[in-house]
């Protein structure tokens, strides 16, 4: 399971916990990523051992699944900042998978939604540049925007899933909600590098 950020909303360690015995019990292993809600400290201590892990990177067939932070500290916006642009450079070069699926928060892609694209990742274009470059990265996914995203740049797929919680309304200049259920997205490696995906829209 891969958890894009935003675990919790009120800064509590309880709310870590909370976290941690609802997907403890799926029996999976379970990758998260910062977002802007979360605080890093308590996230990292929540999810210090397995089955949790924090923005690790897990060899799975021919594919290498990493997670990177793009958040900025007291802001809602993300920027991927040079250190971690540089981890994840020598995490993908490093790597003999063919193959790699990258996990953010913020979306590197304008959703066409004028509020929520000013709080989007600043650097997303230097952040396509650097998965293209790589000839490896297949696919990018993110959260933070509450609606679905699936498009191709430059030959990595960039996709992202509703909340598993309340949907932003697309398209929207404002901030607002719609009344579309919570979602979560399946999505299934293949050894030759390819992919399907299908997003799971829950029953009201
Ligand atoms: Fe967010």
């Amino acid at each position: 399971m891969v958890v894009t950020g935003d675990l919790i909303q009120d800064d509590s360690a309880g709310a870590y916990k909370h976290f941690c015995d609802l997907l403890g019990a799926l029996g999976l292993p379970v990758h998260c990523v910062p977002g802007n809600h979360d605080i890093r400290a308590l996230m990292r201590e929540a999810l210090a051992d397995p089955p949790f892990h924090y923005c690790e990177s897990v060899q799975a067939g021919t594919w290498l699944i990493t997670g990177i932070d793009s958040c900025v500290t007291g802001q809602a916006g993300g920027d991927l900042d040079e250190s971690e642009l540089a981890r994840l450079d020598a995490t993908i070069a490093g790597s003999n998978e063919p193959n790699v699926m990258v996990c953010l928060h913020h979306p590197p892609v304008p959703m066409g939604s004028k509020w929520l694209d000013t709080v989007g990742l600043d650097n997303g274009a230097e952040f396509l540049h650097r998965v293209a470059a790589s000839g490896k990265v297949r696919l990018a996914i993110f959260g933070h925007v509450h609606q679905p995203y699936d498009a191709d740049h430059g030959g990595v797929r960039i996709i992202g899933t509703p909340s598993t919680c309340r949907q932003f309304a697309r398209g929207s200049d404002e901030f607002a909600v719609d009344d579309t259920p919570p979602a979560y997205r399946r999505i299934s490696l293949h050894a030759d590098g390819s992919f399907e995906h299908e997003l799971i829209w829950l029953e009201k």
